[in-house]
């Protein structure tokens, strides 16, 4: 197989490089194009409804680059958006709930699992839902930490204020024990070392963008879309509705794959 048709990923900021990271590792011939949605960060506290309608414009974008895969690698976005969008689209569109889910199932020896995620993520109740279908005496803790998304998007995701704020979001953990705990926003695995940290080396946390590039690879020889054919140059390009400036800083610390030069793009009449 050798098609050579890029793959969307889509967030709506820097979190998704969590997932990209993970794909640039596992998926080392294939094209890939990413758009954050900086300008419209965060999406947690928004209404469902706009979160939907902002994924749309970025799928949009995306299609008219002529993907053959979408990635939705934002919590908040798959929580909401994903079945409209998978209905819609003619091509393969995979979130990163259901990976994070089966990961943290698989991980988990009590049946004591935290969810940690958006305002958005959390009240959906997603990640509760679809782990009690598949092990229903499971037992979730579910915990909406609003304050993480913009410590990374303000690049302050390795300082002490994050610490700080960490401890303090994290501490009704103390009280219930967990055994797992799913990040579930793609953002937070720029905090790993520091929730590690705080939870204690003994739990498991589970990145779910991370978890999806496996899904993300599976599906690629499922539907014979996969390019096989090893490429020098691959194509890996970034845009962003925000600034580019703080985007390519983040972008290039992060990846590790040398500097980063996104393309500032609008979206929408006007960005909100
Ligand atoms: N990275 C996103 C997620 O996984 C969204 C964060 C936000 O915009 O609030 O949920």
């Amino acid at each position: 197989m050798c098609n050579e048709q890029p793959i969307g990923f889509i967030d709506s900021g820097v979190g998704g490089l969590t997932v990209v990271k993970e794909a640039l590792k596992q998926l080392p011939n294939e094209n890939i194009l990413y758009l954050g949605d900086t300008a419209r960060c965060p999406y947690g506290p928004r209404p469902a409804q706009q979160v939907i309608q902002f994924t749309w414009e970025m799928t949009q974008f995306l299609q008219k680059k002529n993907i053959k895969m979408l990635v939705i690698a934002c919590n908040t976005a798959t929580a909401v958006a994903l079945e409209k969008i998978k209905t819609t689209l003619d091509i393969p569109v995979v979130g990163v709930i259901l990976p994070g889910s089966r990961a943290a199932i698989k991980a988990t020896k009590t049946k004591q699992i935290g969810v940690i995620g958006t305002e958005g993520t959390i009240k959906s109740a997603s990640y509760k839902r679809v782990i009690v279908q598949k092990m229903p005496n499971a037992k979730i803790t579910s915990l909406a930490c609003p304050k993480f998304v913009p410590i990374v998007e303000s690049n302050q995701f390795q300082t002490s204020v994050a610490k700080k704020i960490v401890a303090e979001s994290l501490r009704p953990f103390t009280k219930q024990k967990v055994d797992t705990l799913i990040l579930g926003c793609t953002h937070y695995p720029l905090l790993r070392p520091i929730i590690q940290n705080v939870m204690g080396t003994e739990v498991k946390l589970i990145d779910s963008g991370a978890e999806t590039v496996g899904e993300v690879s599976m599906l690629l020889d499922y539907f014979q879309l996969a390019n096989d054919r090893p490429t020098k140059d691959r194509e890996v390009a970034f845009y962003t509705t925000g600034s580019t400036t703080m985007f390519d800083r983040i972008a290039s610390e992060w990846l590790d794959e040398g500097s980063v030069n996104s393309k500032h793009i609008v979206l929408g009449e006007k960005n909100l």
